[in-house]
């Protein structure tokens, strides 16, 4: 150990801290599992680290979900906390502190933040006109406001954009606007709210770019911001909003993103609390020379690239040494979907599975870059059943019973294969390596390919077969030994990624841990335990079982435009019509007998439907994300409003609509008839 000692690195770890709106799922996880797994890592490797994570708690989203769930939003942000908490305990991801963005020592390092660079001069007010809900008496962000697009007067389009013609705009030009919290029809109102000078800190920023600790395709984004300008950024919302009320500024609510990587610093403060020994200046003053990593999504670089760091120089306090950003996670390469059954909540995955499989394969996946991940049901099963169940524990299953039933568990005194051995333990340096550098992908090919070397060499010597021959027990034992020991230098390397495969091996070799370092010393002349089974293969039926779990019941989403790819879960307005607006409505059955992408329309399907009686229409519908292959479509049938009045669109005349349910995105489902339905027919 003495050698570590010197060059033990202190280390601050985070991951991002989740939203307390909703449950943990496998997306989240790939950021948990491949922190996690760093973080063990870096202890086998004997350095000193802390690893700390919160719930977000504040923001309008939160303050929404508790009045839906008819709770405070204190009692929702506890019921979610407590989740989260045991669905990361029981993947294994093992924080020194868990808090929440809802504290006090966040409210504190909030306001001192804020105000130091209020001091600094780095904080400018001014006045923003915005829409407001009368009803709610509440201003409205753009993803709150609905109504028809500006330039093509698509209906149901939210306040940035629209899903049909592609347009943005300002949410104050939609017309026919209507808040999706109450329905009212919002007005314009102003207000002063506070800003973060972001374009004094572009020199700063720039020169840490330069510094080149950044992952390039991070630098490259960094480089496109820096080229289209900084600005600043609005940090305040006005009441009511579940956050820190701003010190100066009474009825003004620190926007959710400035106290969130705060959370951070408050998380460990509130571990120096508990922990006497661990010195919160240390990792937090300016010139800390302890090293300090953020593990984010892709999504939130801005925030952590350029936001936090230009906070926390005009505060005075220490600055990332790097951010450690990942890619998102795909299920049988597609988003993850509800119908589908593939956007699957930590929980559900535990209902059925063992934690340690997800942690192995995401491992096995994970490369240190920002590119997304793709979780093959098909693969992850059989990659874990080849190679953690095939060629791993299996060395161990094919030595143990030999050492235990006729040598009483003694291994040898000496080697039989000091070359193998040793070949392993050096493998160890290039192992670690890529684990330093998030490529645990590249650590597992060489693990594995350590793994067919145990496993060829125990075929080669077949010790069922000696063990049969009279005059022969030294060398089973040799040989065995010999593959137990190179069982223990695997579990060193998979440790980090396997803790409770390793604890069980560690148990069963009748030893304290698998520090890296400990791979030097053999198991020689040395007591093992009985053998008990340490991990099982992956039933097909089970991640089955998961997917179906996984499967939401759809409903028809009742808005005038089908297609409008509804955004993440929000309470949907429907408007009354009479029994004779329906009668109106001409459902017909329509077979559709093209179906084509539309040049320059990222959302958009041109569909052509046979409506009966030598009829078709011309339908753009955007339903492009769900069926990014529209050939599939030809031939089916589906539901479609007839009589609806030809539409001019940017790509030509729409003359109908289809009808489709699902909450949009990957999940939008064309609605078809039943079995015995020809096209022309009357629906109701
Ligand atoms: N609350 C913010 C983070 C604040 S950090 C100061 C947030 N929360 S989140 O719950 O939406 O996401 C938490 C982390 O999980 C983020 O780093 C995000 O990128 C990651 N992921 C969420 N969904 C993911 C996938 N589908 N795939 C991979 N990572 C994903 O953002
Ligand atoms: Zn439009």
């Amino acid at each position: 150990m003495s050698q570590s000692q010197t060059n033990q690195r202190r280390i601050l770890v985070t991951s991002a801290l989740p939203y307390a709106n909703g449950p943990i799922h496998l997306g989240h996880l790939v950021e948990y599992i491949q922190t996690d797994i760093w973080v063990r890592f870096q202890r086998a490797r004997g350095h000193e680290v802390h690893y700390v994570c919160a719930d977000d708690a504040h923001g309008t989203a939160i303050m929404l979900k508790a009045e839906q769930n008819g709770v405070t939003p204190e009692q929702q942000i506890a019921d979610v906390k407590a989740d989260h908490e045991r669905d990361f305990a029981d993947f294994l991801i093992r924080f020194d502190n868990y808090h929440s963005t809802h504290s006090d020592e966040n409210r504190e390092f909030s306001s001192f933040i804020y105000l130091k660079n209020r001091d600094g001069g780095h904080i400018a007010t001014r006045p923003v006109r915005q829409l407001f809900d009368p009803e709610k008496q509440m201003f409205l962000a753009d993803r709150f406001i609905k109504g028809d697009c500006p330039k093509c007067n698509a209906k149901d389009q939210y306040g940035d954009s629209c899903e049909v013609c592609g347009a943005t705009y300002a949410a104050t030009e939609l017309k026919n606007p209507y808040s999706t919290i109450s329905g009212a029809t919002p007005v314009e109102k102003e207000s002063i709210h506070y800003f973060f000078k972001l374009p004094d800190f572009a020199a700063f920023l720039q020169d840490r770019e330069k510094s080149g600790r950044l992952q390039p395709e991070v630098a490259n984004k960094l480089d496109e911001w820096f080229e289209a300008g900084l600005n600043d950024w609005d940090i305040s919302r006005d009441a009511p909003y579940f956050g820190f009320e701003i010190p100066d500024a009474p009825g003004k609510y620190f926007y959710v993103w400035l106290d969130a990587p705060i959370g951070y610093m408050a998380s460990f403060k509130n571990l120096c609390s508990k922990n006497p020994a661990l010195n919160f200046d240390e990792f937090w003053k300016e010139d800390s020379t302890t090293e300090l990593y953020h593990f984010i999504g892709k999504d939130i670089v801005y925030f952590h690239a350029l936001f936090w760091p230009a906070m926390l120089e005009g505060a005075g306090f220490r600055k990332p040494t790097a951010i450690c950003a990942h890619g998102f996670l795909t299920v049988n390469g597609q988003k993850m979907s509800k119908s589908r059954g593939t956007f699957i909540k930590a929980r559900t995955y535990l209902d059925s599975l063992n934690p340690e499989y997800l942690r192995y394969y995401f491992a096995a996946k994970l490369s240190g870059t920002v590119e997304d991940i793709d979780l093959s049901l098909d693969d992850f099963t059989a990659r874990v059943n080849s190679d953690l169940v095939g060629k791993v524990v299996n060395i161990a299953s094919r030595c143990a019973g030999f050492i235990n039933k006729k040598f009483e568990g003694r291994l040898t005194a000496s080697c039989a294969e000091p070359v193998l051995l040793n070949e392993f333990i050096d493998a160890g340096e290039s192992i670690a390596v890529h684990y330093e550098h998030r490529d645990f992908g590249r650590a597992i090919r060489e693990i594995m390919a350590l793994a067919d070397r145990a496993n060829q060499y125990i075929d080669e010597k077949k010790p069922w077969a000696l063990a049969k021959v009279e005059g022969k027990d030294a060398e089973v034992q040799e040989v065995c030994s010999v593959g137990i020991n190179l069982f223990r230098q695997l579990m060193v390397y998979l440790s980090p990624i396997l803790p409770a495969t390793s604890a069980a091996s560690a148990s069963f070799l009748n030893i304290s841990g698998f520090e890296w370092e400990s791979r030097e010393q053999l198991l020689l002349d040395h007591t093992i335990n009985a053998f008990q089974p340490l991990m099982t293969r992956i039933e097909k039926e089970k991640v089955d079982a998961m997917v179906e779990a996984s499967k939401e019941n759809l409903m028809v989403t009742p808005t005038a435009a089908p297609f409008s790819a509804a955004k993440p879960a929000e309470p949907e307005q429907t408007t009354e019509i009479s029994i004779d607006d329906f009668m109106k409505v001409d459902l017909r059955v329509a077979r559709i007998v093209n179906a084509q992408h539309v040049d320059g329309a990222d959302k958009l399907l041109q569909l052509t439907l046979d409506i009966g009686e030598d009829q078709t229409r011309n339908v753009f519908a955007g339903i492009k994300s769900a069926y990014p292959e529209p050939e599939k479509l030809i031939g089916r049938l589906t539901v479609m409003v007839a009589n609806l009045a030809p539409r001019k669109m940017k790509f030509g005349m729409s003359e109908g609509m289809v009808l489709a349910a699902g909450p949009g995105g990957s999940d939008i489902f064309i609605l078809s008839p039943d079995d015995g339905a020809t096209a022309g027919m009357k629906v109701k």
